[in-house]
């Protein structure tokens, strides 16, 4: 079937500009250094998008475990795994978040904290590519990955003790 005259043309137009965008880039009109940031427009569109797969492909009406056991199990794979990047709530970056780009976020917050356990869970899981949020899927069971999503849960909740005893500082 060929398309509409007027589709292939706004088919090509597009092509077309992903083709200019790639060479401008390539010429160095954006700077690949992990150390720049992000303009906003990039930020609001790689987020729009990200966020809008992570709903279409998150699994549904799944939770994740709220026991004290599974809790404590989560927030001992967060300190092995997780802690050198995400750091604790409200707490300092270590000098390899610092480097990131796009930037570490503290799972504390709002943002995180909006998302379903099954979207948590497909993140923590499949990583996120051309970030430096790795996959775990590979390296950690399914029943500890749960376990990590409940102690996200906890992480808004956390008392200033915890956060220092989790943060090795005590
Ligand atoms: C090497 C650094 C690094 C490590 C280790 C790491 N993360 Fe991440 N994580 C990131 C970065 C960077 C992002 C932001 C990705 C983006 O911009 O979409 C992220 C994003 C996330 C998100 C999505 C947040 C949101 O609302 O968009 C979750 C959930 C998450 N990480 C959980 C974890 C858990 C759980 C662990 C440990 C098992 C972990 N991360 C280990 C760097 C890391």
């Amino acid at each position: 079937m060929t398309p509409h005259p007027r589709v292939a043309r706004l088919l090509l137009l597009g092509a077309g500009g992903v083709v200019v965008v790639c060479v401008a880039v390539a010429l160095g009109a954006v700077n690949p250094s992990a150390t720049t940031r992000p303009s906003r427009l990039e930020k609001w569109a790689a987020h729009a998008i990200l966020d809008a797969a992570v709903r279409a492909r998150a699994l549904r009406g799944r939770t994740a475990p709220a026991d004290p056991a599974s809790v404590e199990r989560g927030r001992e794979a967060y300190r092995q795994h997780c802690l050198v990047c995400h750091g604790v709530p409200g707490g300092e970056q270590s000098a390899i978040a610092a480097g990131l780009n796009p930037p570490v976020p503290d799972l504390a917050e709002p943002e995180t904290q909006a998302r379903t356990d099954g979207e948590i869970y497909f993140l923590l899981s499949g990583g996120v590519r051309l970030t430096g949020m790795p996959g775990f899927e590979r390296s950690l069971p399914e029943k500890v990955r749960w376990e990590l999503v409940g102690f996200l849960r906890a992480l808004p909740k956390l008392g200033e003790g915890e956060i220092q005893a989790l943060s090795g500082r005590r």
